[in-house]
């Protein structure tokens, strides 16, 4: 009997919650959020609920509120929600565009990421030594990231120097785990065995070529095959460009 009784009071706990659940609109006009999805909200007009899609990869904001059309990007909204609401649209992808809109990561580059906006990928440069963290989809102290695809230049020395691959006149300098680059007076090297700015002829691939030019023509393929190459261009410096500068993909 007292079973039975417990059951009626849970069959209309449920009825009433579904009751509420079916009428979106808490008030006669306005935006009210889906139930289930981020991504979807009500449009009420007398009491009458239409249901919205958001632009694809944005979620519900508010009215008047987010980028576009009272939508956001989902990590500033909050979803996945505690309530349990996730994306329900189905991802539009483009070339670096997982979904029409939102903010990516960079397929191999950590301090690079993607900003997306209805299809359209447009690079993104994290300013000074921070790299693209995805959980905040944004720049990041380097130590909050580490899954980062490529390695984090000072991860295994914070605090000290770090030789470029293939560059005579650059380094890394790290300071609290953030590197920057650094340039040797001109005349020195970067000597990846001492890790400090030495003599150019007294580091191994980084001598300056002869002055004296070659006397004879049998020379020229020992000259050509010179240290002139050693001091090829670095690989391009991320953090050498100022905050908030960034390069469109297509130039548009
Ligand atoms: C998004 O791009 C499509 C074509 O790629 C275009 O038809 C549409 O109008 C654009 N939407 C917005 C909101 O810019």
């Amino acid at each position: 009997m007292r079973l039975c009784f417990v059951f009626a009071v849970l069959v209309l706990f449920f009825c009433a919650v579904s009751a509420q659940r079916s009428n979106p609109c808490k008030k006669e006009n306005g935006l009210f959020p889906h139930d289930q999805y981020c991504d979807y909200y009500y449009e009420c007009e007398n009491g009458v609920a239409q249901e919205r899609a958001c632009p694809n990869g944005l979620a519900f904001a508010g009215k008047s509120r987010g980028l576009i059309m009272s939508c956001d990007y989902p990590h500033r909204v909050g979803c996945p929600g505690q309530d349990g609401s996730i994306m329900g649209q189905t991802p539009i992808g483009t070339e670096n565009c997982p979904w029409l809109y939102g903010v990516f990561a960079h397929q191999t580059s950590c301090t690079r990421y993607w900003q997306c906006w209805n299809g359209t990928a447009t690079i993104q440069q994290c300013p000074f030594s921070l790299l693209y963290n995805d959980v905040l989809h944004s720049c990041d102290w380097p130590d909050n990231v580490p899954d980062c695809q490529k390695h984090p230049i000072c991860k295994d020395q914070p605090n000290g120097h770090i030789p470029i691959e293939k560059s005579c006149g650059r380094f890394w300098l790290c300071v609290g785990g953030y590197p920057r680059l650094q340039r040797c007076p001109a005349g020195l090297a970067f000597s990846p065995t001492a890790l400090r700015c030495e003599l150019s002829q007294n580091v191994p691939g980084c001598e300056p070529p002869p002055t004296t030019p070659a006397a004879e023509d049998e020379d020229d393929s020992k000259v050509a095959g010179n240290q002139v190459q050693a001091d090829a261009p670095p690989r391009r410096a991320n953090n050498a460009r100022p905050a908030g500068q960034f390069r469109a993909q297509n130039g548009k």
